[in-house]
């Protein structure tokens, strides 16, 4: 029987004999003794064999990296000079008196201390060897402790923890579904939920008053950092509460978490801004305040300039033109100019206009820029008194369709707040609101939902739902904190006439409604209270917690960026008896088709 941990003994356990068991980190022979650091999930002790006891010492001598081992030993203190102060167990070091190979290990793919010579795909398909690394272990500790502490909130708080279907039926969240194809059915399918949102809104209808759900989301869409394929939800939804009330509640439950798990204290309240004023002020709805930079809107002053780049979208509808002052950007080489160049290419900027100010008070003499040219005096003069730089600022432009602005501009603002060390440290919350109710679809010949059809038109603007659907504003709500949204949702539609108003709205006749959704609008029928909830993304949490680059650093099993399992080799095909009993006949893509024959 184990006695403890190995990364748990201390200098309180000198002269008792302890028992361990653990693997293999490291082995060293030195002159005649051999050391074994022996690690488990608390850490690594350092056990010494000496030839003194030739058996032990004998099977010491062949154990390798990564064996798994059982010892028994006494501890004694580490003689003077050999203290290491960076180990939990740096003070002692432990006799070996018994030792017993429980299992071997071939020499595995690579060094746990040596990970990064590794690539990542080696790393996910030897998961369980890269998850024995104590930075990985703690991540996944931390997770643990998060969930622990959400759940115990809510529990305080009354919400009942209630499981919903994983076979179901298509919920809108904007992703492609997971279909899962059912034998008794031939030809239909289930879909993985992309969110159990019809569900907690059941849920409502049921009276539970208050659910909630640590929840597994399927979502067939392209992956980022912050995205995988399955990914964890705390969903949560509740009756007779308004935004106003969720939203405390919710920042209440956030701030105490942030507490408990890492001692850090967030501003009580959360800092709310309106949709309309993040983009207008960082280009994004999910703002990250930690850096100072802001857009500033110039497009009103190149209506009438020459230069076509600007005064095309300063004209437009849809178009935007904005300025970007980095202070002390006159430093920036061409190189780096051309760097951030490319850079808001990838959001589809065509380029990206630049004025150095050495000297702002000699007017254009100060300025060094390719589209000074371009500009008249008093334009300039405008461009400077709306920016008010300082000797040796730089000015970035932006001048394309609104969305195409605010996508490279805002990510360029967060670049050079990182790059060029803007950024403030801790931690920046924020509740973005008064999100429209519609967008444009990508075709823009539609108008889509920007959260999901069943979110709720502000009461005061219910009536702009016949006469300017783009003007109405819903009651959804996001927390963003960091620049991560960390979680969103809304008050929902509680009223049939109204949901069907919206259904209407977004395209989706009468029949197709009743097909998807008929089994909600029969529910509002019958005593729907009315609720509202939100769901945060369990893993980003994590990973700006765990201080981790992306969410598969704080998933156990992560898929790479193609959607696949390294480990298991997911997804894979299946055998044909097994396709025949599920009547599923494959077409395989063409050119893999032509390939095999
Ligand atoms: P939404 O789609 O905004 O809302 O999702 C809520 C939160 O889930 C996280 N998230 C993801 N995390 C990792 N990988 C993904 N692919 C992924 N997609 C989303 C985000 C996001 O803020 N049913 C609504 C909530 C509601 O209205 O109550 C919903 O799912 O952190
Ligand atoms: P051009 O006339 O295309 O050579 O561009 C002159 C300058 O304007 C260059 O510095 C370009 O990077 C910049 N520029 C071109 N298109 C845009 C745009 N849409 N927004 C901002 N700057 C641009």
């Amino acid at each position: 029987m184990r006695t403890q941990y190995c990364g748990q003994v201390n200098a309180s356990h000198v002269d008792q004999v302890v028992e361990l068991y653990g693997w293999v980190h490291r082995r060293r022979d030195h002159g005649g003794v051999i050391f074994i650091d022996l690690r488990d999930r608390e850490g690594v002790v350092q056990v010494v064999y000496d030839p003194d006891r030739p058996q032990v010492f004998a099977l010491a001598e062949h154990v390798r990296n990564e064996y798994v081992l059982r010892i028994k030993g006494k501890v004694r203190a580490r003689p003077e000079g050999s203290v290491n102060s960076d180990l939990s167990t740096g003070e002692i070091e432990i006799l070996g008196l018994e030792l017993e190979v429980l299992n071997a290990s071939e020499t595995p793919p690579f060094q746990l201390d040596e990970h990064e010579k590794a690539s990542e795909e080696v790393r996910l398909r030897y998961r369980y060897i890269d998850l024995r690394r104590p930075e990985m272990l703690e991540k996944i500790r931390m997770r643990a402790a998060v969930t622990r502490a959400l759940r115990n909130f809510l529990d305080d708080n009354g919400f009942l923890d209630i499981e919903t279907p994983m076979l179901t039926k298509a919920t809108p969240e904007g992703a492609r579904d997971y279909l899962v194809p059912s034998r008794t059915h031939p030809g239909k399918f289930f879909a993985l939920p992309q969110s159990p949102q019809l569900f907690k809104q059941l849920l409502m209808m049921s009276g539970m008053d208050r659910y909630y759900q640590v929840v597994r989301c399927f979502r067939d869409e392209d992956l980022r950092a912050d995205r995988q394929p399955e990914f964890t939800q705390l969903d949560i939804e509740t009756s007779f509460m308004n935004e106003d009330e969720l939203m405390t509640m919710m920042e209440e439950m956030i701030r105490r978490v942030v507490k408990q798990v890492l001692g850090d204290d967030l501003p009580d309240p959360f800092p709310r801004m309106t949709h309309a004023e993040a983009m207008r002020r960082f280009g994004s709805d999910r703002p990250d305040l930690r850096c100072p930079l802001e857009l500033i809107d110039v497009g009103d002053l190149m209506k009438a300039v020459e230069f076509k780049v600007f005064s095309g979208p300063a004209n437009a509808a849809d178009g935007r033109v904005v300025a970007l002052k980095l202070p002390r950007g006159c430093e920036l080489t061409r190189k780096e100019i051309d760097g951030y160049t490319s850079f808001v290419g990838i959001y589809g900027a065509k380029g990206l206009a630049y004025i150095k100010v050495n000297e702002p008070a000699k007017g254009r003499e100060g300025l060094q820029s390719p589209i000074l040219k371009f500009l008249p005096d008093e334009v300039v003069q405008a461009i400077i008194e709306r920016t008010a730089p300082q000797d040796g600022d730089l000015i970035f432009f932006g001048a394309d369709k609104a969305t195409v602005v605010n996508e490279a501009i805002g990510a360029l603002r967060v670049k050079l707040g990182e790059e060029r060390g803007l950024m403030e440290t801790g931690w920046r919350p924020l509740w973005v609101v008064d999100f429209p109710m519609f967008e444009r679809d990508e075709q823009g010949d539609r108008w889509a939902a920007l959260h999901h059809p069943f979110t709720a038109p502000k009461v005061e603007h219910q009536a702009l739902l016949e006469s300017d659907p783009g003007a109405c504003l819903s009651r959804a709500y996001d927390m963003v904190l960091n620049g991560t949204e960390l979680g969103g949702g809304s008050i929902r539609i509680h009223r049939t006439e109204l949901q069907e108003q919206v259904f209407r709205l977004l395209g989706i006749g009468e029949e197709e409604a009743q097909e998807k959704f008929g089994f909600l609008l029969s529910a509002l029928k019958y005593g729907c209270p009315p609720h509202g909830g939100l769901a945060f993304g369990l893993d980003r949490l994590v990973m700006l917690l765990a201080g981790a680059s992306s969410i598969r650093e704080v998933m156990a099993f992560p898929k790479t960026q193609t959607a696949a399992c390294m480990l298991t080799s997911a997804p894979s095909e299946v055998s044909p008896a097994q396709l025949r009993e599920l009547s599923i006949r494959i077409r395989k893509p063409q050119n893999e088709a032509a390939a095999e024959s």
